[in-house]
């Protein structure tokens, strides 16, 4: 299981540093059962490394580029994250496709450029409002899905995090029902199989993102293929954060 924080464009340096520390402080020492990460804006990340560095939680950026370096002002590369402590990088989150002009393509470059350098992608995926009122949810997942992995060679489960974030669920306090996030969860863990095989495929973590609160996450981690979450406004709160790691690791418990 996997519970990651996406600050998004919030937090200054000096908030950034004790939001780092309360989330420590919070969340005490991982266990290995339940990982917990935290992905500050690029600026912050070095300053919440020192933070972080020697504990259990591991520090992600919210967005990286292919290349490993190059004419591409404004971009940051696999190495340069990795050089500040990075273990992970969100990749195609939806506010990155709707706002930034991100495609299937350009995601599976950057999976790509990750999963080579060991630099651990979680990827981002779901449908809109739109496509979910038309009940293409299943088509769309599997579209991003398949663009974002193809032609990725993947040594073992713990190169790849998917997220599964319904775009209508995100920041806007709807989230999808457990048996919502199931269906959709069961449908990335067969395509995480064929295109991996049994094994790796069905140790992968996929996570759900979407409005996930202390309220919720009982219920949603409670989920056969719901291995953790991916957590945007409740990961500002350190004690809603810190619940939310606390009702992974009784569900883990429960596995
Ligand atoms: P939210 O964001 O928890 O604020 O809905 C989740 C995300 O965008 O990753």
């Amino acid at each position: 299981m996997l519970i990651a924080g996406n600050w998004k464009m919030n937090t200054d340096r000096q908030r950034a540093v004790s939001l780092a520390r309360d989330v420590l402080e919070h969340v005490g020492d991982s266990d290995s059962d339940v990982l917990v990460a935290i992905c500050p804006p690029f600026v912050n990340l070095e300053a919440v490394s020192s933070v972080v560095s020697g504990s259990a939680v591991r520090l992600g950026a919210q967005n990286v580029h292919h290349a490993e370096s190059g004419a591409f002002t404004g971009e940051v590369s696999v190495p340069m994250l990795q050089g500040v402590g990075c273990h992970y990088a969100i990749v195609g989150h939806s506010e990155r496709r709707q706002y930034f002009c991100e495609t299937d393509e350009t995601v599976n470059e950057k999976v790509k450029a990750c999963v080579d350098s060991r630099l651990v992608p979680i990827v981002c995926v779901g449908e809109s409002l739109s496509e979910r009122e038309e009940n293409k949810q299943e088509e769309v997942v599997t579209r991003q899905v398949r663009k974002a992995l193809s032609g990725v060679d993947l040594p073992d489960a713990a190169s790849l995090v998917v997220a599964y974030e319904p775009v209508w669920a995100i920041g806007t306090g709807r989230t999808a029902t457990p048996e919502q996030a199931q269906e959709v969860h069961a449908l990335i863990r067969g395509l995480l199989v064929q295109s991996f095989g049994e094994t790796i495929g069905k140790a992968i973590n996929i996570l759900y993102g979407g409005s996930m609160n202390p309220g919720n996450a009982e219920e949603l981690l409670a989920q056969t293929d719901v291995d953790g979450g991916l957590i945007g406004g409740a990961s500002l709160k350190p004690d809603q954060f810190a619940a939310i790691v606390e009702s992974a690791r009784n569900q883990a418990a429960i596995n």
